[in-house]
């Protein structure tokens, strides 16, 4: 289908990236589902491919920027151009429910931790715009799933690594909606709320479905949003 449009997502083989893809590919888009490991990526695939949605996997660790030099000359290749760019992958090892928990206290988190998280939550979105900016056409849309944990309007306490790795990607969202407006792409932040994933937990407040919403709207509205702003339930919220 030549019209169709083409949607990469990272870190989709679970959680607020698979449901992104799932609503995205029910929408009529052609969705790239990215993730780091192949057998998750297979396993969420496989849960799309039942209603004959238009998903293809790959492999996409955000840390690699050789893999997303791979993941950019295959949608060259494929596809030849780039819709939505949904930068989701993220981690929060200073949260307990983590599989390899660190602690949360802001006294004692390691700066290597803390760069680990900068390195995949900031400077994945950061390797993933540079690479395929180039693939993506007057009114495409990126959008970088942020937190409010970074707002530094009303900043609250621990988590030091995920906070600042969020806010650094809020400065990404801004500077580059900048760069990127002559071309008329939008780049903007989402802070999903609480979500009941593996990361967010059983207490968190809001259901899957509720936290992608935003994410969704943003990718698909029929005219773009404004670009470089933080969002939240399809409102600004402050930085
Ligand atoms: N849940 C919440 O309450 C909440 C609130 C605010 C913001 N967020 C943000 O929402 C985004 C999605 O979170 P989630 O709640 O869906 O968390 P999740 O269920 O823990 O999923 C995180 C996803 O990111 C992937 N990932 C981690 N490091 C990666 C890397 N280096 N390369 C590629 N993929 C990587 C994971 O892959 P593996 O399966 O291989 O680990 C997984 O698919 C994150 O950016 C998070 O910070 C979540």
């Amino acid at each position: 289908m030549p019209d169709r449009k083409i949607a990469v997502i990272t870190g989709a083989n679970r959680g607020l990236g698979f449901e992104t893809a799932r609503q995205l590919a029910n929408r009529g888009l052609h969705v790239i589902l990215t993730a780091r490991n192949l057998a998750a990526s297979a396993a969420a695939f496989k849960q799309l491919q039942t209603g004959k949605l238009s998903v293809e996997t790959h492999k996409l660790d955000v840390t690699s920027s050789d893999e997303v030099e791979t993941l950019a000359r295959h949608i060259r290749n494929t596809h030849g151009h780039l819709d939505i760019l949904v930068n989701n992958a993220g981690v929060l090892p200073e949260s307990s429910r983590d599989r390899g928990a660190r602690s949360a206290d802001p006294m004692q988190v390691t700066p290597a931790t803390i760069m680990e998280i900068f390195n995949t939550n900031t400077l994945g979105a950061v390797r993933l715009i540079q690479t395929l900016a180039p693939l993506l056409q007057e009114g495409s849309r990126i959008i970088n799933v942020s937190s409010g944990m970074g707002a530094l309007n009303g900043m609250g306490s621990g988590f030091l690594g995920y906070r600042i790795s969020k806010a650094a990607l809020n400065v990404v969202t801004r500077v580059l909606a900048q760069e990127l407006a002559p071309r008329q792409i939008a780049v903007n932040s989402v802070c999903p709320g609480w979500v009941r994933t593996d990361m967010g937990g059983l207490s968190a407040t809001r259901s899957i479905e509720k936290g992608v919403e935003t994410i969704v709207w943003l990718a698909t509205a029929a005219e773009a949003k404004e670009s470089g702003r933080f969002w939240r339930d399809k409102t600004h919220i402050p930085w």
